[in-house]
């Protein structure tokens, strides 16, 4: 499974992919890391790890449909059978969403349907949610609103900021997002109308 990885910023989650694939856990391995951000720690990541790396800023772009026709390019020309969202901060166009489609993943800081969009965590809050986490799905046209796949749950503790909500959740990410990745990897994992369905026979 050849995977590129999509990031913006801190790469804890590419990271978590990282380790698995060095540890032998998928059946794979991570092409490249693209950034629409320059100098992100995710780059860094990536390069400790000898992984390609590159950088497609948005800034340098007249309209999203050129950026992501850019990026489509980029893309293809690394062959992946998967695409992973890993904390990349950009809404796609249509045209990419359709061209990968039940090969392309993210990762959202909520128990989706809930709080789809941002500042996820001070929304569970600030409903009084006893109960929070996070989902890894499919992507579809629907932002955040594609087949989910696995979610973990964490407590919301009563003196809970934002901050130390994030950190519980970011902890089950790194759990579940190389599970999904290993999943997919071994070809268990597939998109089917609007379900994500597993594979048990190949336990
Ligand atoms: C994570 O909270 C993820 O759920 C969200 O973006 C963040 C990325 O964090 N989509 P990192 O860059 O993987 O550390």
């Amino acid at each position: 499974t050849r995977i590129v990885v999509l990031i913006s910023g801190s790469g804890s989650n590419l990271q978590a992919i990282i380790d698995a694939v060095q540890a032998g856990d998928v059946n794979g391995q991570i092409c490249a890391v693209i950034s629409n951000r320059p100098n992100v720690l995710g780059l860094e990541r990536a390069k400790k790890a000898s992984i390609d790396t590159l950088v497609l800023d948005h800034k340098e772009f007249d309209s999203r449909d050129a950026y992501d026709a850019a990026l489509m390019d980029k893309i293809d020309s690394f062959a992946p059978d998967l695409v992973v969202l890993a904390g990349f901060m950009r809404i796609l166009t249509p045209s990419l969403v359709q061209k990968y489609l039940g090969k392309m993943l993210n990762i959202h800081p909520s128990l989706l349907p809930k709080y789809q969009g941002l500042n996820t965590h001070q929304r569970a809050i600030d409903a009084k949610d006893e109960v929070h986490g996070v989902s890894v799905h499919f992507v579809t046209e629907e932002l955040d609103g594609g087949p989910v796949i696995v979610q973990a749950k964490v407590p919301v503790l009563s003196n809970d900021t934002a901050q130390t909500l994030a950190l519980r959740v970011h902890e089950q990410e790194h759990i579940i997002y190389p599970l999904v990745v290993k999943w997919f990897s071994e070809q268990r994992l597939t998109m089917e109308a609007h379900y994500a369905v597993l594979d048990d026979q190949k336990l």
